[in-house]
Protein backbone atom coordinates (compact mmCIF):
# COMPACT_ATOMS: atom_id res chain seq x y z
CA UNK A 1 0.00 0.00 0.00
CA UNK A 2 3.30 2.37 1.06
CA UNK A 3 4.49 1.78 -2.75
CA UNK A 4 1.21 2.64 -4.43
CA UNK A 5 1.10 5.61 -2.69
CA UNK A 6 4.66 6.60 -3.13
CA UNK A 7 4.61 5.86 -7.01
CA UNK A 8 1.41 7.77 -7.36
CA UNK A 9 2.54 10.64 -5.68
CA UNK A 10 5.51 10.86 -7.95
CA UNK A 11 3.28 10.86 -10.94
CA UNK A 12 1.40 13.17 -9.29
CA UNK A 13 4.38 15.74 -9.06
CA UNK A 14 5.41 14.73 -12.56
CA UNK A 15 2.20 15.73 -13.83
CA UNK A 16 1.72 18.56 -11.93
CA UNK A 17 4.69 20.23 -12.41
CA UNK A 18 5.24 21.63 -16.25
CA UNK A 19 9.06 22.12 -17.88
CA UNK A 20 10.92 24.75 -15.29
CA UNK A 21 13.80 24.00 -17.20
CA UNK A 22 12.81 23.31 -20.68
CA UNK A 23 13.13 25.73 -23.80
CA UNK A 24 9.80 27.69 -22.44
CA UNK A 25 11.56 28.41 -19.44
CA UNK A 26 13.81 30.89 -18.33
CA UNK A 27 17.37 30.63 -19.09
CA UNK A 28 18.85 33.14 -17.01
CA UNK A 29 17.94 30.89 -13.61
CA UNK A 30 20.97 28.79 -14.65
CA UNK A 31 23.18 31.23 -17.43
CA UNK A 32 23.47 34.65 -17.75
CA UNK A 33 25.65 36.00 -20.38
CA UNK A 34 27.94 39.11 -18.81
CA UNK A 35 29.50 38.69 -15.39
CA UNK A 36 29.06 34.94 -15.07
CA UNK A 37 30.69 33.09 -12.67
CA UNK A 38 33.35 30.72 -13.19
CA UNK A 39 32.33 26.63 -12.62
CA UNK A 40 33.65 23.94 -14.47
CA UNK A 41 30.36 22.16 -14.83
CA UNK A 42 28.44 25.06 -15.97
CA UNK A 43 28.50 27.47 -18.75
CA UNK A 44 27.76 31.23 -18.42
CA UNK A 45 26.70 30.13 -14.94
CA UNK A 46 24.49 32.53 -12.76
CA UNK A 47 25.84 33.06 -9.72
CA UNK A 48 22.74 34.33 -8.08
CA UNK A 49 21.39 30.82 -8.06
CA UNK A 50 24.26 29.44 -6.05
CA UNK A 51 24.53 28.00 -2.65
CA UNK A 52 27.65 26.77 -0.36
CA UNK A 53 29.31 23.87 -1.54
CA UNK A 54 30.44 22.71 2.14
CA UNK A 55 28.61 20.44 4.56
CA UNK A 56 27.22 18.03 2.77
CA UNK A 57 27.25 14.58 3.71
CA UNK A 58 28.14 12.47 0.61
CA UNK A 59 26.50 8.90 -0.08
CA UNK A 60 27.67 6.31 2.37
CA UNK A 61 28.64 3.19 -0.16
CA UNK A 62 27.22 -0.21 0.06
CA UNK A 63 30.41 -1.14 -1.51
CA UNK A 64 31.74 1.74 -3.26
CA UNK A 65 35.01 1.84 -5.48
CA UNK A 66 34.87 5.56 -5.86
CA UNK A 67 36.04 8.48 -3.90
CA UNK A 68 32.76 10.09 -3.27
CA UNK A 69 33.46 14.27 -1.93
CA UNK A 70 31.77 16.07 0.54
CA UNK A 71 31.50 19.08 -1.21
CA UNK A 72 29.84 19.19 -4.44
CA UNK A 73 30.40 21.31 -7.36
CA UNK A 74 30.12 22.26 -11.13
CA UNK A 75 26.59 21.11 -11.88
CA UNK A 76 25.49 19.31 -8.88
CA UNK A 77 25.89 22.79 -7.23
CA UNK A 78 23.75 24.70 -9.05
CA UNK A 79 21.02 21.49 -9.12
CA UNK A 80 21.15 21.91 -5.34
CA UNK A 81 20.89 25.53 -5.08
CA UNK A 82 17.19 24.76 -5.93
CA UNK A 83 16.60 21.06 -5.09
CA UNK A 84 18.58 20.97 -1.53
CA UNK A 85 17.08 19.88 1.46
CA UNK A 86 13.89 22.62 2.58
CA UNK A 87 12.87 23.77 -0.91
CA UNK A 88 9.68 22.65 -2.30
CA UNK A 89 11.39 20.14 -4.99
CA UNK A 90 14.04 18.80 -2.57
CA UNK A 91 15.35 15.70 -3.46
CA UNK A 92 17.27 15.51 0.23
CA UNK A 93 15.30 15.17 3.63
CA UNK A 94 17.16 18.07 5.00
CA UNK A 95 19.81 20.12 3.32
CA UNK A 96 23.11 18.72 2.58
CA UNK A 97 21.95 15.06 3.50
CA UNK A 98 23.07 13.37 0.38
CA UNK A 99 23.37 10.07 2.21
CA UNK A 100 19.94 9.07 0.23
CA UNK A 101 20.84 10.14 -3.71
CA UNK A 102 22.96 8.19 -5.66
CA UNK A 103 26.35 9.05 -5.21
CA UNK A 104 27.87 12.41 -6.73
CA UNK A 105 30.45 14.72 -7.50
CA UNK A 106 33.01 11.56 -8.51
CA UNK A 107 35.38 10.52 -10.78
CA UNK A 108 34.35 7.57 -12.75
CA UNK A 109 36.82 6.84 -15.52
CA UNK A 110 38.71 3.40 -16.62
CA UNK A 111 40.37 3.03 -13.56
CA UNK A 112 37.40 3.31 -11.53
CA UNK A 113 35.75 0.50 -13.98
CA UNK A 114 38.52 -1.85 -13.86
CA UNK A 115 38.14 -1.88 -9.96
CA UNK A 116 34.60 -2.33 -10.27
CA UNK A 117 33.76 -4.75 -12.89
CA UNK A 118 29.78 -4.17 -13.03
CA UNK A 119 30.54 -0.71 -14.40
CA UNK A 120 31.40 -0.21 -17.93
CA UNK A 121 34.08 1.73 -18.78
CA UNK A 122 33.04 5.04 -19.43
CA UNK A 123 35.61 6.20 -22.39
CA UNK A 124 34.59 3.33 -24.44
CA UNK A 125 30.94 2.29 -23.69
CA UNK A 126 27.83 3.91 -25.64
CA UNK A 127 25.94 6.37 -23.57
CA UNK A 128 22.75 5.28 -25.70
CA UNK A 129 21.07 8.15 -25.47
CA UNK A 130 18.88 9.28 -28.60
CA UNK A 131 21.04 12.41 -29.97
CA UNK A 132 24.55 11.73 -28.28
CA UNK A 133 25.77 8.93 -30.21
CA UNK A 134 29.10 9.10 -28.39
CA UNK A 135 30.21 7.31 -25.06
CA UNK A 136 29.16 7.46 -21.61
CA UNK A 137 31.61 10.00 -20.43
CA UNK A 138 31.41 12.57 -23.74
CA UNK A 139 27.18 12.60 -23.51
CA UNK A 140 26.57 12.10 -19.73
CA UNK A 141 29.81 12.79 -17.69
CA UNK A 142 30.90 16.55 -16.85
CA UNK A 143 34.41 18.23 -17.32
CA UNK A 144 36.43 17.75 -14.26
CA UNK A 145 38.22 21.28 -15.23
CA UNK A 146 37.38 24.05 -17.87
CA UNK A 147 37.99 22.65 -20.77
CA UNK A 148 38.81 19.62 -19.45
CA UNK A 149 38.15 15.57 -19.75
CA UNK A 150 34.76 14.67 -19.12
CA UNK A 151 34.99 12.36 -15.64
CA UNK A 152 32.31 13.76 -13.33
CA UNK A 153 29.48 12.20 -12.29
CA UNK A 154 27.10 14.73 -11.95
CA UNK A 155 23.05 15.07 -11.12
CA UNK A 156 23.47 15.74 -15.21
CA UNK A 157 24.69 12.78 -15.63
CA UNK A 158 21.06 11.40 -15.61
CA UNK A 159 18.93 14.26 -15.93
CA UNK A 160 19.13 16.41 -19.80
CA UNK A 161 17.06 19.66 -17.84
CA UNK A 162 17.18 21.11 -21.25
CA UNK A 163 14.48 18.58 -22.90
CA UNK A 164 12.21 16.42 -20.92
CA UNK A 165 13.69 13.42 -22.94
CA UNK A 166 11.16 11.25 -24.41
CA UNK A 167 8.12 11.95 -22.98
CA UNK A 168 6.34 13.70 -25.68
CA UNK A 169 6.56 10.78 -27.94
CA UNK A 170 4.34 8.51 -25.70
CA UNK A 171 1.47 11.03 -25.41
CA UNK A 172 -0.32 9.94 -22.37
CA UNK A 173 -3.07 12.30 -21.19
CA UNK A 174 -3.65 12.10 -17.19
CA UNK A 175 -5.63 14.58 -14.81
CA UNK A 176 -3.64 17.13 -13.50
CA UNK A 177 -2.84 18.45 -10.33
CA UNK A 178 -1.72 21.02 -8.00
CA UNK A 179 1.04 21.85 -6.06
CA UNK A 180 -0.73 20.62 -3.40
CA UNK A 181 -1.94 17.51 -4.41
CA UNK A 182 -5.51 18.40 -5.80
CA UNK A 183 -6.74 17.84 -9.20
CA UNK A 184 -7.46 20.72 -11.33
CA UNK A 185 -10.71 20.92 -13.42
CA UNK A 186 -11.97 23.02 -16.39
CA UNK A 187 -13.90 26.12 -15.36
CA UNK A 188 -17.22 24.17 -15.60
CA UNK A 189 -15.68 22.33 -11.91
CA UNK A 190 -16.56 18.91 -13.59
CA UNK A 191 -14.13 18.12 -16.84
CA UNK A 192 -10.90 17.07 -15.32
CA UNK A 193 -7.77 19.27 -16.91
CA UNK A 194 -6.01 16.65 -18.88
CA UNK A 195 -2.06 17.04 -19.88
CA UNK A 196 1.15 15.41 -20.90
CA UNK A 197 3.42 13.34 -18.25
CA UNK A 198 6.63 14.87 -17.72
CA UNK A 199 9.82 12.77 -17.63
CA UNK A 200 11.38 14.43 -15.09
CA UNK A 201 13.98 15.42 -17.53
CA UNK A 202 15.61 12.02 -17.78
CA UNK A 203 18.10 11.60 -20.32
CA UNK A 204 16.67 10.26 -23.75
CA UNK A 205 17.59 6.55 -23.81
CA UNK A 206 15.37 4.74 -25.65
CA UNK A 207 12.87 2.53 -23.08
CA UNK A 208 12.93 4.99 -20.43
CA UNK A 209 9.47 6.18 -20.33
CA UNK A 210 5.96 5.84 -18.16
CA UNK A 211 4.28 2.43 -18.62
CA UNK A 212 0.87 1.75 -17.61
CA UNK A 213 0.43 -1.15 -15.25
CA UNK A 214 -2.36 -2.73 -16.58
CA UNK A 215 -3.21 -4.55 -13.69
CA UNK A 216 -4.29 -1.30 -12.23
CA UNK A 217 -8.59 -0.35 -11.83
CA UNK A 218 -8.30 2.73 -11.91
CA UNK A 219 -8.91 5.02 -15.19
CA UNK A 220 -6.15 4.96 -17.82
CA UNK A 221 -6.27 9.07 -16.67
CA UNK A 222 -5.00 8.36 -13.53
CA UNK A 223 -1.66 9.09 -13.61
CA UNK A 224 -1.53 6.43 -10.23
CA UNK A 225 -1.96 3.91 -12.99
CA UNK A 226 1.71 4.82 -14.50
CA UNK A 227 4.81 3.86 -13.11
CA UNK A 228 8.15 5.03 -14.45
CA UNK A 229 10.46 2.81 -16.26
CA UNK A 230 14.19 4.20 -15.74
CA UNK A 231 16.23 0.80 -15.93
CA UNK A 232 17.53 1.38 -19.15
CA UNK A 233 19.24 4.40 -17.97
CA UNK A 234 20.66 2.57 -15.18
CA UNK A 235 21.93 -0.58 -17.14
CA UNK A 236 23.88 2.05 -19.51
CA UNK A 237 26.44 2.70 -16.70
CA UNK A 238 25.92 -0.81 -14.46
CA UNK A 239 26.09 -3.65 -15.48
CA UNK A 240 23.30 -6.20 -14.21
C1 LIG B 1 18.22 24.64 -14.43
C2 LIG B 1 19.42 25.21 -14.97
C3 LIG B 1 19.50 25.50 -16.44
C4 LIG B 1 18.58 26.17 -17.23
C5 LIG B 1 17.23 26.76 -16.82
C6 LIG B 1 19.17 26.25 -18.55
N1 LIG B 1 20.39 25.62 -18.55
FE1 LIG B 1 21.69 25.48 -20.12
N2 LIG B 1 22.98 24.36 -19.00
C7 LIG B 1 22.79 24.00 -17.70
C8 LIG B 1 23.82 23.08 -17.28
C9 LIG B 1 23.94 22.42 -15.92
C10 LIG B 1 24.67 22.90 -18.41
C11 LIG B 1 25.91 22.01 -18.48
C12 LIG B 1 25.74 20.94 -19.51
C13 LIG B 1 24.76 19.88 -19.14
O1 LIG B 1 23.54 20.03 -19.42
O2 LIG B 1 25.17 18.91 -18.56
C14 LIG B 1 24.12 23.73 -19.47
C15 LIG B 1 24.65 23.84 -20.75
C16 LIG B 1 24.17 24.71 -21.72
C17 LIG B 1 24.80 24.96 -22.98
C18 LIG B 1 26.06 24.30 -23.46
C19 LIG B 1 25.65 22.98 -24.03
C20 LIG B 1 26.73 22.24 -24.68
O3 LIG B 1 26.46 21.08 -24.99
O4 LIG B 1 27.80 22.80 -24.90
C21 LIG B 1 24.02 25.84 -23.66
C22 LIG B 1 24.27 26.41 -25.06
C23 LIG B 1 22.87 26.14 -22.82
N3 LIG B 1 23.00 25.44 -21.64
C24 LIG B 1 21.84 27.00 -23.18
C25 LIG B 1 20.70 27.19 -22.45
C26 LIG B 1 19.55 27.98 -22.90
C27 LIG B 1 19.46 28.71 -24.23
C28 LIG B 1 18.62 27.94 -21.90
C29 LIG B 1 17.22 28.54 -21.87
C30 LIG B 1 16.36 28.15 -22.96
C31 LIG B 1 19.19 27.13 -20.83
N4 LIG B 1 20.43 26.68 -21.22
C32 LIG B 1 18.55 26.88 -19.62
C33 LIG B 1 21.76 24.46 -16.87
C34 LIG B 1 20.63 25.15 -17.29
C1 LIG C 1 16.72 28.20 -10.21
C2 LIG C 1 16.20 27.05 -9.51
C3 LIG C 1 16.48 25.68 -10.08
C4 LIG C 1 17.70 25.16 -10.47
C5 LIG C 1 19.05 25.84 -10.44
C6 LIG C 1 17.44 23.79 -10.84
N1 LIG C 1 16.11 23.50 -10.70
FE1 LIG C 1 15.17 21.72 -11.15
N2 LIG C 1 13.36 22.52 -10.71
C7 LIG C 1 13.17 23.79 -10.23
C8 LIG C 1 11.73 23.99 -10.03
C9 LIG C 1 11.08 25.24 -9.48
C10 LIG C 1 11.10 22.79 -10.43
C11 LIG C 1 9.62 22.47 -10.46
C12 LIG C 1 9.09 22.73 -11.82
C13 LIG C 1 8.30 23.99 -11.84
O1 LIG C 1 7.34 24.04 -11.11
O2 LIG C 1 8.66 24.88 -12.61
C14 LIG C 1 12.14 21.88 -10.84
C15 LIG C 1 11.92 20.61 -11.30
C16 LIG C 1 12.92 19.68 -11.55
C17 LIG C 1 12.71 18.29 -11.87
C18 LIG C 1 11.38 17.58 -11.94
C19 LIG C 1 10.73 17.86 -13.27
C20 LIG C 1 9.55 16.98 -13.55
O3 LIG C 1 9.06 17.11 -14.66
O4 LIG C 1 9.11 16.17 -12.72
C21 LIG C 1 13.95 17.73 -12.07
C22 LIG C 1 14.26 16.31 -12.42
C23 LIG C 1 14.93 18.78 -11.88
N3 LIG C 1 14.27 19.95 -11.57
C24 LIG C 1 16.29 18.60 -12.00
C25 LIG C 1 17.24 19.61 -11.91
C26 LIG C 1 18.65 19.43 -12.16
C27 LIG C 1 19.29 18.11 -12.55
C28 LIG C 1 19.25 20.65 -11.99
C29 LIG C 1 20.70 21.01 -12.18
C30 LIG C 1 21.24 20.82 -13.53
C31 LIG C 1 18.21 21.59 -11.59
N4 LIG C 1 17.01 20.91 -11.57
C32 LIG C 1 18.42 22.92 -11.29
C33 LIG C 1 14.13 24.74 -9.96
C34 LIG C 1 15.48 24.62 -10.24
C1 LIG D 1 21.76 7.90 -11.24
C2 LIG D 1 20.82 8.74 -11.88
C3 LIG D 1 20.42 10.01 -11.17
C4 LIG D 1 21.24 10.95 -10.61
C5 LIG D 1 22.74 10.97 -10.51
C6 LIG D 1 20.35 12.00 -10.11
N1 LIG D 1 19.04 11.69 -10.38
FE1 LIG D 1 17.41 12.81 -9.99
N2 LIG D 1 16.19 11.33 -10.66
C7 LIG D 1 16.62 10.18 -11.27
C8 LIG D 1 15.47 9.37 -11.61
C9 LIG D 1 15.51 8.01 -12.27
C10 LIG D 1 14.33 10.10 -11.18
C11 LIG D 1 12.86 9.67 -11.33
C12 LIG D 1 12.46 8.68 -10.30
C13 LIG D 1 12.20 9.30 -9.01
O1 LIG D 1 11.54 10.37 -8.94
O2 LIG D 1 12.61 8.72 -8.00
C14 LIG D 1 14.82 11.34 -10.59
C15 LIG D 1 14.02 12.34 -10.09
C16 LIG D 1 14.48 13.60 -9.71
C17 LIG D 1 13.65 14.72 -9.37
C18 LIG D 1 12.14 14.75 -9.40
C19 LIG D 1 11.61 14.27 -8.11
C20 LIG D 1 10.10 14.21 -8.14
O3 LIG D 1 9.55 13.95 -7.06
O4 LIG D 1 9.50 14.39 -9.20
C21 LIG D 1 14.47 15.76 -9.05
C22 LIG D 1 14.06 17.16 -8.64
C23 LIG D 1 15.83 15.28 -9.20
N3 LIG D 1 15.80 13.96 -9.59
C24 LIG D 1 16.94 16.05 -8.99
C25 LIG D 1 18.25 15.55 -8.95
C26 LIG D 1 19.40 16.30 -8.49
C27 LIG D 1 19.38 17.73 -7.99
C28 LIG D 1 20.47 15.48 -8.58
C29 LIG D 1 21.90 15.73 -8.16
C30 LIG D 1 22.09 16.11 -6.76
C31 LIG D 1 19.99 14.21 -9.16
N4 LIG D 1 18.64 14.30 -9.34
C32 LIG D 1 20.79 13.13 -9.47
C33 LIG D 1 17.93 9.81 -11.51
C34 LIG D 1 19.04 10.48 -11.04
C1 LIG E 1 26.38 7.69 -15.82
C2 LIG E 1 26.59 6.38 -15.25
C3 LIG E 1 25.60 5.88 -14.23
C4 LIG E 1 24.24 5.84 -14.33
C5 LIG E 1 23.36 6.32 -15.48
C6 LIG E 1 23.76 5.24 -13.11
N1 LIG E 1 24.81 4.93 -12.29
FE1 LIG E 1 24.70 4.13 -10.45
N2 LIG E 1 26.68 4.41 -10.18
C7 LIG E 1 27.57 4.77 -11.18
C8 LIG E 1 28.92 4.73 -10.66
C9 LIG E 1 30.18 5.05 -11.43
C10 LIG E 1 28.81 4.35 -9.28
C11 LIG E 1 29.95 4.16 -8.29
C12 LIG E 1 30.23 2.65 -8.19
C13 LIG E 1 31.42 2.32 -7.31
O1 LIG E 1 32.18 3.19 -6.96
O2 LIG E 1 31.54 1.15 -6.95
C14 LIG E 1 27.39 4.17 -9.03
C15 LIG E 1 26.85 3.77 -7.82
C16 LIG E 1 25.58 3.28 -7.65
C17 LIG E 1 25.07 2.63 -6.47
C18 LIG E 1 25.84 2.48 -5.16
C19 LIG E 1 26.54 1.16 -5.08
C20 LIG E 1 27.19 0.97 -3.72
O3 LIG E 1 28.09 0.13 -3.64
O4 LIG E 1 26.80 1.63 -2.75
C21 LIG E 1 23.80 2.24 -6.74
C22 LIG E 1 22.87 1.48 -5.81
C23 LIG E 1 23.49 2.68 -8.08
N3 LIG E 1 24.59 3.29 -8.61
C24 LIG E 1 22.29 2.48 -8.74
C25 LIG E 1 21.91 3.11 -9.91
C26 LIG E 1 20.56 3.14 -10.43
C27 LIG E 1 19.36 2.48 -9.78
C28 LIG E 1 20.60 3.84 -11.56
C29 LIG E 1 19.47 4.20 -12.50
C30 LIG E 1 18.52 5.19 -11.99
C31 LIG E 1 21.99 4.27 -11.76
N4 LIG E 1 22.74 3.78 -10.74
C32 LIG E 1 22.43 4.98 -12.85
C33 LIG E 1 27.24 5.13 -12.46
C34 LIG E 1 25.96 5.29 -12.94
Amino acid sequence: MKKIFALSMVAMMAASVMAFHGAESRCSSCHIVHMAGDNSGVPLWNTETVMEGANYTAYVGYDMDAQVDNVPAGASLLCLACHDGGTSHAIAPEQGDMTGTHPIGFVYDSALAQSDLELYDPTSSPSNEVGGGSTIADDLLSPDVIGGDNTILDCTACHDIHAQGLHDSIGIAVYQYDRNGNQLFEEDGVTPVLGGMSMPHLRSIPGVEWQYNSRSQLPVEDPAAYRLIYTPLCVTCHIK
